[in-house]
């Protein structure tokens, strides 16, 4: 049997190997396609699949969506990480509703054009809905291509990109005009999840072996080439949770850096900032406990959180006010680089009662941190 393009014998192997019971499969319901990609472009399927489902049980449509409020959007999204993702999310639904009469465009071209939709996921869209002929290149996609092209050098680099994308394309025009493009994009995404992995690839069970040049050289674990790695960044602050009549004292982050639109308690760069702060506050002689730090991870940097709680006496009215004037205090800025530790404007910070916690857009560690302290009544 001649050998058959590349793309052919992804879309076989797919149709015979491949991943075929995922929420978002046997579909064309474009919406349904496009949460799951965007979704699925920093996270794995697998941590993916309860949010999507919980969020297609709270926003049905993409009507539902536009039409919800940001808070609704980032409170279904918190967990999931990469915010600006989700805020794109929520303006791409409202694009679709005021420019396009309600209804997704139906080319990847045009896909693309709308926030948060590049053009590796808008050629999945397209290919997935419409069966577009659409080259997508997503991580597993270049790692898989690398490996058979025996590419060396910095994957990220823009001469690299470039010269994937020529192969992508490549690809799908040597393949026949009948090639089954869900089949294929799908097969690409799961040769790369489950056989050409990161660090273990599995090259007995992968289709392209027989003309994979990587394999050929004795190449496939070192290829692609490592990135150049800066060292990680660490940095550490310290959080107020500030509980009062039942209430805690949250401040909404700009749209911008980290946990952005998320609702968090008051950060500060070192403890004497937090202590000159907490001072101000009329608490009884027990009412202020150290709790344990926590770490999180993020892309380029570790956080290690400290948290102190304080029980103020109230009246809210009055911790308020103390509160905003010790936060606005300019002798407390912050003057590190710290990216956890940014300034909130004045009017973007409220008390939430304890009841409510589970209903704001926390971040997954300030989430798990508050909801442990305070449980929601069963
Ligand atoms: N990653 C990106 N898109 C995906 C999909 N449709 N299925 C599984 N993993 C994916």
């Amino acid at each position: 049997m001649a050998a058959a393009d590349p793309a052919s014998r992804i879309a076989a192997w797919q149709r015979l190997s491949g991943r075929h019971g995922l929420p978002w499969q046997n579909t064309r319901d474009p919406y349904r396609i496009w949460l799951s990609e965007i979704m699925l472009q920093q996270t794995q399927a697998a941590t993916v699949i309860p949010y999507y489902l919980r969020f297609l049980e709270r926003f049905p449509t993409v009507a539902a969506l536009a039409d919800a409020p940001a808070d609704a959007v980032l409170q279904s999204w918190a967990g999931l990480g990469y915010y600006a993702r989700a805020r794109n999310l929520h303006r791409c639904a409202q694009a679709i509703r005021d420019q396009h009469a309600g209804k997704f465009p139906r080319s990847a071209a045009e896909l693309e054009t709308l926030p948060g939709i590049g053009r590796s996921t808008a050629a999945a869209i397209a290919a997935f809905a419409y069966g577009e002929r659409a080259p997508i290149l997503d991580g597993n996609v270049r790692r898989v291509m690398t490996r058979y092209l025996a590419l060396q050098g910095d994957p990220g680099a823009t001469a690299m990109l470039r010269t994937l994308w020529t192969h992508a394309q490549a690809w799908l025009e040597q393949a026949p005009a009948d090639l089954d493009m869900q089949a294929y994009t799908q097969g690409q995404m799961d040769l790369g999840a489950t056989i050409c992995t990161r660090s273990r690839p599995d090259c007995p069970r992968c289709p392209l072996a027989p003309d994979c040049a990587a394999r050929r050289q004795g190449l496939q674990d070192v290829l692609p080439s490592p990135r150049a790695r800066r060292a990680q960044a660490r940095h550490q602050c310290w959080m107020l949770i500030v509980e009062c009549e039942g209430h805690l004292w949250l401040q909404r982050r700009p749209d911008t850096g980290i946990w952005g639109g998320l609702w968090a308690l008051p950060i500060f760069d070192d403890r004497p900032a937090l202590d000159a702060v907490r001072a101000r506050l009329p608490c009884a002689a027990d009412g202020t406990q150290n709790l344990a730090g926590i770490e999180h991870i993020f892309t380029h940097f570790r956080l290690l959180m400290q948290p102190m709680r304080v029980r103020a006496s109230g009246p809210r009215s009055v911790i308020e006010a103390l509160l905003g004037g010790a936060l606005a205090d300019p002798t407390l800025a912050s003057s590190s680089r710290n990216p956890a530790v940014i300034p909130i404007q004045a009017g973007e910070s409220a008390w939430i009662p304890l009841s409510q916690l589970s209903e704001i857009g926390l971040p997954a560690p300030l989430s798990r941190l508050l909801l442990g302290l305070y449980p929601p009544a069963a």
